[in-house]
């Protein structure tokens, strides 16, 4: 697979098309292509979380983050998603980008069996709904499964102002990822890495 430079993976990532009618109970906002893209490349580059791995993408919406791991060489990246009209985007924005690294589960991820799947992942990426006016503390439920499901490290976006509660869900959860935490600005969002 080509190495992309991250201007070239951004530039890709503004052609993937979002959500045509987001539904605002369920957070449908789409992670910008420049956010997407340094969060991804630095994923890939300093902590090589990325090539080969398999990767899971919780609220994955119309894909980009997917599409994004899977353009930087993952083994697999698994989407899930409540919703169907979102997924039928996503799948159409994998087909037109001729990937096949790239699979897909509707699902809610409140209700995965995340004991059967205990460290099933390398890694879990997302920009979950950040747990405001309709779905209090679905950002938390959402971090506490990507901890139990990734063996390596998990990359998640939050809202700086949730950067306390956060903190506690890291540590009451985090048993089974072994090694350092580390929290840095990202623009209006704190930039959750968890490393092995
Ligand atoms: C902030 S959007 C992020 C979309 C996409 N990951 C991106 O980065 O552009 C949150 C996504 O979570 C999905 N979602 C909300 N509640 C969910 C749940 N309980 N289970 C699964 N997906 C959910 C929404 O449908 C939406 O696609």
């Amino acid at each position: 697979m080509k190495k992309l430079k991250r201007k070239e993976l951004e530039s890709y990532l503004q052609q993937v098309d979002g959500f045509e009618n987001p539904k605002l109970v369920l957070e449908q906002y789409p992670t910008r292509p420049h956010i997407a893209a340094c969060m991804l490349y630095t994923i890939h580059t300093t902590y090589d979380d990325i090539e080969d791995k398999l990767i899971a993408d919780l609220g994955c919406g119309c894909g980009v983050l997917s599409i994004g791991a899977a353009m930087l060489g993952a083994g697999l990246c698994v989407g899930f998603d409540l919703d169907e009209d979102a997924l039928e985007i996503f799948k159409a924005n994998v087909e037109e980008f001729e990937l096949t690294n790239v699979d897909m589960i509707q699902c809610n991820v409140c209700s995965l069996p995340s004991d059967k799947m205990l460290k099933r992942f390398d890694t879990v990426i997302m920009n979950p709904p950040f747990g405001t006016k309709y779905n209090k503390g679905l950002d938390m439920t959402f971090l506490k499964t990507a901890l139990q499901i990734a063996r390596e490290a998990v990359y998640s976006l939050h809202k700086t102002s949730t950067r306390e509660n956060l903190d506690m869900t890291y540590q009451h959860h985090s048993s089974f990822i072994r090694r350092s935490r580390l929290i840095s600005k990202w623009t209006s969002f704190a930039f959750l890495l968890v490393d092995f």
